[in-house]
């Protein structure tokens, strides 16, 4: 059953460009609702944790680096098929294949530095936000 909560990670590249409040602010007019939000940092072996399923990846570890790079900003959204709207709203992986109008071909600079993660199913979005945040941080 699809839940209604997704989790999200504005990248260093977007967050070091200063487009936290541009972003933030296409995310709630696509009536994503914020449930939690903040600023943090990523040390490499959290970033590792965190994308732990790519360890076999040839691209796992300059990503580890990547986003361990400068700060982040982590939140939880809300809105009714939240995952799959919201993986809408960001665009394709790379930003070259990205839809006019998504948060990656306005913002990304490249595959690595797509300015923005999105959960990719509900099982995930709720161990992303959990890695993130406690049951005190979020609101109702
Ligand atoms: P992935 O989970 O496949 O994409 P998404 O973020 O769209 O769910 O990959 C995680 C991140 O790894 C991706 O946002 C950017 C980076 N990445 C690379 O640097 N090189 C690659 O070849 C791929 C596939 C991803």
């Amino acid at each position: 059953m699809a839940t209604n909560r997704t989790f999200t990670m504005i990248k260093p590249d977007a967050f070091g460009a200063g487009n936290t409040g541009a972003i933030l602010e296409m995310i709630e007019s696509a009536g994503f609702r914020i449930i939690a939000l903040k600023a943090t940092r990523l040390s490499p072996e959290l970033a590792g944790q965190f994308y732990q399923v790519h360890k076999e990846r040839p691209f796992y570890a300059d990503l580890c680096q990547y986003m361990s790079s400068g700060p982040i900003v982590a939140a939880i959204l809300e809105k009714s098929n939240a995952v799959a709207d919201f993986r809408s709203l960001i665009g394709a992986t790379n930003p070259e294949n990205a839809a006019e109008g998504t948060i990656r071909k306005r913002f990304a600079t490249s595959l690595e530095a797509n300015a923005i993660h999105g959960s990719d199913s509900d099982e995930n979005a709720l161990i992303e936000s959990n890695f993130f945040f406690s049951a005190f941080d979020q609101i109702g």
